[in-house]
């Protein structure tokens, strides 16, 4: 029998690609192979997110396009899978009755027998929330590449009372520090250059005794020539031993995702941050001493509740002391279930907009102007292949996460760590000439670039 063709769209956080990656391990196991459209495929599924309204319209309107291929295939199984599943699930399957299948993130090990039920004429439905489930001996599916992510842990336990997250992914849990660092393993030997560790909230990762910078170094010491990052850090828990691991491995990315959300320590008390800004501040210089040359970036949301002028330009004054290399900018979208939906939302949608405009335009500038900073200084870039624009130049990424873009040079390939002297920069992209060739072993370097 010919096998099952699957397709799968991914929206929202990079939590969400990882987890695609454990889908098609587990669907690929059972015999599916991947299908390059929608129409050639017998089951379509739509890894979602519910973080913000626009997030689930622009789903909902995918979703729209998508069923009408059931009217020339009605054995088409159309499915939903991450938050959105544990959000909506009765919405869309019985009131909307626009898909066959609803799974959610702690139930993929389940999806061949529920894509089966619907196969069937059933609807396969999977949204119950584990305590302990972590995919840790799931291979997930990987492309050949560069570029890795690895989900280090799942669930949020912070309730942040703007964020659907603690509902839609649950308690928090950590896979073994052993489990990852021979995933690690397995991907250096299959040539990868740089690993991500993802978690909603890395800073609390605990396998027995071993905590986050432990797993931290123990990905690092695996193969000194692999680049790791690591994101999100929570504000609150973030500790100094991490710091000095960040500051004492090479290979350990100068760059922390520290997001603010807001710049009054009123607001952060009622998006219950449990920090103030003092406390960041303190943290941000802290972190500045222990790892010399350390960037970052944030998160931000305008028009919180009861969001007033004042606030709004504490939060312009902070971005102006931290001034940060890059920051993730949203609108204030409430969220059925969570504390702050029961606050009224009292900003005025174009108040928002105008204050997140203001907030966009501050960041552009320091990010331009930090890049300026960076003419006539070399940075080390690892290598990722041929420029968008033109075959005549290459394209990869400094430590601190920024593209850069320099003439091709013999013998350089992607994977290559690289010098270039950066001559020009624009706010999102450097541009260079190629110094020489880095040592991969050695990228201390970067520390001191
Ligand atoms: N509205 C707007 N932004 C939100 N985020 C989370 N929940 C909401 C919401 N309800 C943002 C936060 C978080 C990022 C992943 O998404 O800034 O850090
Ligand atoms: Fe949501 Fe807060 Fe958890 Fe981040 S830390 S996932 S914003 S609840």
């Amino acid at each position: 029998m010919e096998s099952n063709k699957l397709y799968i769209e991914t929206y929202g956080c990079q939590m969400n690609f990882a987890d695609t990656e454990i889908v098609l391990g587990i669907l690929k196991n059972h015999g599916y192979s991947l299908a390059e459209n929608p129409d050639e495929a017998d089951v379509i599924l739509l890894n979602t997110c519910s973080i913000r309204d626009n997030a689930e319209q622009r789903i909902y309107g995918r979703l729209g396009n998508l069923k009408v291929l059931k009217n020339h295939n009605p054995d088409l199984v159309l499915g939903i899978l991450g938050c959105m599943a544990e959000r909506l699930r009765d919405d869309l399957i019985l009131e909307k009755k626009v898909v066959d299948l609803v799974v959610g993130p702690d139930e993929y090990r389940r999806l061949p027998e529920l894509i089966d039920v619907a196969f069937n004429g059933g609807k396969g439905i999977g949204v119950k929330l584990s305590r302990t489930e972590t995919y840790d001996d799931i291979v997930p599916h990987r492309e050949d590449g560069l570029q890795a992510w690895i989900s280090v842990m799942r669930g949020c336990d912070k309730f942040c009372t703007f964020c659907v997250v603690p509902f839609t992914r649950g308690r928090e849990r950590s896979r073994q520090l052993a489990s990852i660092v021979d995933e690690v393993k397995q991907l250096s030997d299959r040539g990868f250059k740089e690993v991500t560790l993802l978690g909603q909230n890395v800073n609390s990762y605990k396998d027995e005794e071993n905590d986050f910078a432990d797993l931290l170094s123990a990905c690092a010491e695996v193969d000194r020539s692999m680049r790791i990052r690591f994101t999100t850090s929570h504000p609150q828990d973030l500790s100094d031993k991490l710091l000095y691991t960040i500051s004492e491995y090479s290979n350990i990315c100068n760059y922390i995702h520290l997001p603010v959300q807001s710049g009054s320590d009123r607001i952060l008390e009622l998006m219950n941050r449990t920090y103030t800004i003092d406390h960041y501040l303190k943290l941000i210089e802290k972190a500045k001493k222990i790892i010399p040359g350390v960037s970052f970036s944030t998160d931000i949301i305008s028009g919180f509740p009861t969001e007033t002028y004042e606030d709004h330009i504490m939060t312009l004054d902070l971005m102006t002391q931290v001034r940060y290399d890059g920051a993730y900018m949203f609108k204030y979208s409430p969220r059925e279930g969570t504390k702050a939906f029961k606050m009224n939302d009292d900003v005025p949608d174009d108040v928002k907009t105008k204050r997140l405009q203001e907030i966009i335009d501050l960041q552009s500038k320091i990010s331009y102007e930090i890049n300026q900073q960076l003419i006539g200084k070399e940075e080390i870039v690892l290598v990722e292949g041929p420029s968008k624009k033109s075959e005549l130049f290459l394209s990869g990424r400094t430590d601190s996460n920024k593209v850069a873009i320099f003439p091709s040079a013999t013998n350089i390939k992607p994977g290559d760590y690289v010098k270039v002297k950066i001559k020009r920069a624009t706010q999102a992209t450097l541009f260079g000439d190629f110094v020489c060739q880095v040592d991969p072993f050695n990228l201390s370097a970067l520390k001191t670039a």
